[in-house]
């Protein structure tokens, strides 16, 4: 059974109201539409949205093939990702989310994540703290053992995403995995770049995520890699898209054409040039 009804019940029971997984196309292209939306007395209270509702079917899929049990969250908010991952990790699994406490709510976010785990049966610390600075002292705290996986889901600026891996990267064990969120949404790709060169293997992008997520992962077993298969776009599925998006620009430049053409005769050659 879906991680989704029990991550669902414990918001909706402490009064909150989701909206998740919209289609931005049905909402005017706004691109934010699939993100998670938590409100609270018609009032939206994450500043800084959850990950998509596909995302955590996404991580639901990936922790069932590959069951990690000591996961490090960079960016908390509310919590919605710290919980998503709890619930799809296995039973006795050790989480610990980290929040700066910038976004308005955060800070309030970091109690509610605690005291909604502990009614879930996680075992989840919601901490405050600044990545990088605040890693080496967690890690020394709660896993003195390692990391099998990290959600960067923090500050979305280039160098800071670097940072973020080169803080977790001497910790994280084999089979292991960081994956971030808002790679393609936030521009992260140069830092995607830089955390390649250094780690000596690009992060592999993960096209079908809504954020357009990256995964930079070791040793994984074959059925976790089938599930990064599934949400990442081949070269020749790519070209496909491509070619349907080209069509599809150039039919509504056609109809566009054929309009001014038809409302002023002769202008049409103006608007092409
Ligand atoms: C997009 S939100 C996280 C959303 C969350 N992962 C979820 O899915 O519900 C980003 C969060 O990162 C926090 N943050 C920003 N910079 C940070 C840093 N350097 N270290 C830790 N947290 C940071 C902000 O306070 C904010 O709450």
């Amino acid at each position: 059974m879906t991680l989704l009804p029990r991550l669902l019940a414990a918001y909706r029971a402490r009064g909150y109201e989701i909206a998740s997984g919209l289609n931005p196309a049905h909402w005017d292209g706004f691109d934010l539409a699939p993100f998670t939306w938590l409100v609270k007395d018609g009032q939206s209270v994450t500043n800084g949205l959850g990950i998509a509702l596909g995302e955590v079917i996404f991580l639901e899929h990936l922790l069932a093939a590959w069951p990690a049990r000591r996961i490090l969250v960079i960016g908390n908010s509310f919590g919605w990702s710290a919980l998503a991952l709890g619930l799809a990790a296995p039973h006795g699994a050790r989480l610990v989310a980290l929040d700066a406490g910038l976004d308005p709510f955060s800070e309030e976010g970091l109690s509610l994540t605690e005291d909604m785990a502990h009614e879930l049966g996680l075992h989840v610390r919601a901490v405050k703290g600044f990545s990088p600075q605040a890693v080496p002292a967690l890690m020394a705290e709660h896993f003195p053992d390692g990391l099998d996986l990290v959600f960067v889901d923090g500050l979305h600026t280039v160098e800071q995403v670097e940072k973020d891996w080169r803080a977790v990267a001497p910790f994280l064990a084999r089979p292991g995995a960081v994956l971030f969120h808002d790679v393609r949404n936030c521009g992260l790709e140069p830092g995607m770049a830089a955390v390649g060169a250094a780690a000596g293997q690009m992060p592999r992008l993960l096209e079908a995520t809504a954020s357009g997520m990256a995964i930079l992962a070791h040793d994984l077993p074959p059925e976790a890699e089938a599930v990064l298969d599934a949400y990442s776009l081949s070269e020749g599925a790519r070209a496909a898209v491509e070619a349907g998006l080209r069509w599809r620009r150039n039919r509504r430049w056609e109809r566009l054409k054929r309009s001014i053409r038809k409302r002023w005769p002769g202008r049409d050659q103006k608007a092409a040039g």
